[in-house]
């Protein structure tokens, strides 16, 4: 088998090599392409350039897998909960019992905030959308770590993992809180990381929150689903904006712009407001024909994916999660019925057939988060609460890549070619 690949431009060609992964496609190494002849690749969306090695997650998006650190997504979402999989996703193996409890402790220690961050919610208007506010919130943390944060520090580095996975809930639970005008709640450091951010965002000051185990089980597999997913484009950005040295509060805030967007983690909102306008299965072949016409911008909310041309895996997880929680809450949801209508008609289209496009994470999971009680507009922050630890986790792996260096994309540019400037009286 061939390790390397000719390249030939005009006479002149060169080898490059082929790099092989654990498992997955190899990769050709053309960083000396551009010394050797002049030219650059060129790949809009980066649909086929790896960008790094990492060795957190890996995707087989033909057969629909999804491994964290080599454990299959269901394995995990069904026998595991988040803080084992954050600890995972950051060392590399699953922890042994003492070092869970330790990893477990070591989080609940920072789960409170400065005092003085809560004034920043002040600031905004009430009706912000919470994501709005956590761009701004994370981000203003680097202005009290900053001093403290050494990132060629490896020490350093870990408690900064630390603070940000345990403030997040804090964070989105404040966002919540505020914006329904009820006052904050501190953390309860004595329960589960899904029990607290619960009791934040739902418990009031007045009354002690009973704690629902079948909410508290849904909500563990949401985190634990969507923590990681490799190259995608927040976690892109939160190692290019890395890449320069940033603070790290900076450059997940930077994460959770990118996460914001309705073809990204904002897909589960659009995705719920899509059902909703929906309504009724009657309807679905309406939605079905506007999402095949090319002249309509529409799109199926939470259908199709970058990388999955099968079945999401956690898709697959997400709709048996949402089953399961509105059995056992005794609910039923109109939406639900019409996402699962909607997948099956979808399935069987020869459009979304032939395109390879199925539902993806995001298709389910605001049937979930909504039978849970969150409002549409927190879903993508409970989104970057879990995406976090992912981030941190890429951001760490980077920061200690010796080959890493600043992320600097070059273009093909055509714009005008060199002229002399017209002095503004002289121009017709
Ligand atoms: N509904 C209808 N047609 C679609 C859809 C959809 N949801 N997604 C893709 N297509 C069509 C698209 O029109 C294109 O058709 P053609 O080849 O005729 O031009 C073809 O499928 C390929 O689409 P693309 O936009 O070139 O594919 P992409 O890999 O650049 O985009 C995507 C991937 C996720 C942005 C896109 O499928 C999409 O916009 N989906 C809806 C938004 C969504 O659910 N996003 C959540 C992604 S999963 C959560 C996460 O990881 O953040």
């Amino acid at each position: 088998m061939t390790n390397t690949a000719n390249i030939a431009l005009g006479d002149k060609s060169a080898e490059y090599p082929v790099l092989s992964g654990s498992v997955g496609p190899d990769v050709i190494d053309i960083r000396k392409l551009y010394g050797n002849t002049g030219r650059f690749t060129y790949d809009p969306g980066f649909t086929s350039t790896a960008a790094c090695e990492s060795k957190i997650t890996y995707i087989d998006g033909d057969q629909g897998i999804l491994l964290y650190r080599g454990y299959p997504i269901d394995q995990l979402a069904e026998k595991s909960n988040f803080l084992e999989v954050a600890y995972l996703l950051l060392n590399g193996d699953l922890p042994s019992k003492p070092d869970h409890d330790e990893f477990t402790h070591l989080i609940t220690r920072h789960t409170m905030i400065h005092e003085q961050l809560a004034q920043f919610y002040r600031g905004f208007r009430r009706d912000a959308h919470p994501m709005a506010i956590m761009c701004g919130i994370v981000g203003a943390m680097a202005a009290f770590y900053h001093d403290s944060t050494d990132i060629h520090d490896p020490q350093q580095r870990v408690i900064a993992s630390h603070r940000i996975i345990a403030k997040m809930p804090t964070l989105a639970a404040m966002a919540y809180k505020y914006s329904i005008g009820q006052p904050f709640l501190y953390p309860d450091n004595s329960l589960s990381f899904a029990g607290n951010f619960l009791r934040m965002t739902f418990g009031v000051p007045a009354e002690p929150y009973v704690i629902d185990p079948v909410v508290e089980d849904a909500m563990e597999k949401l985190l634990i689903l969507q923590a990681d997913h490799e190259q995608n484009a927040s976690t892109s950005t939160v190692r290019l904006a890395g890449s320069s040295g940033a603070n790290p509060f900076a450059c997940i805030s930077a994460g959770i712009a990118c996460l914001w967007g309705p073809a990204h983690g904002g897909a589960n909102e659009a995705a719920l407001n899509m059902l909703r306008e929906i309504g009724t299965p009657d309807r679905i072949p309406e939605f079905i024909a506007r999402a095949k016409n090319k002249d309509d911008p529409f799109r199926l909310m939470g259908f199709g994916h970058r990388v999955y041309k099968n079945y999401d895996p956690r898709a697959k997880v997400m709709s048996k999660v949402a089953k399961d929680i509105l059995d056992k809450l005794g609910r039923s949801d109109p939406i639900f019925d019409v996402a699962r209508e909607l997948e099956h008609i979808a399935l069987n289209d020869p459009y979304f057939i032939d395109k390879k496009l199925y539902p993806n994470v995001d298709f389910y999971s605001g049937v979930v988060m909504s039978a849970i009680g969150f409002p549409t507009s927190m879903f993508t922050v409970l989104f970057a609460i879990s995406r976090a630890v992912g981030w941190i986790a890429q951001w760490t792996e980077m920061m200690e890549d010796p080959e890493q260096k600043i992320g600097r994309p070059r273009q093909l540019y055509t714009g005008p070619t060199q002229r002399d400037f017209v002095p503004l009286n002289a121009r017709g």
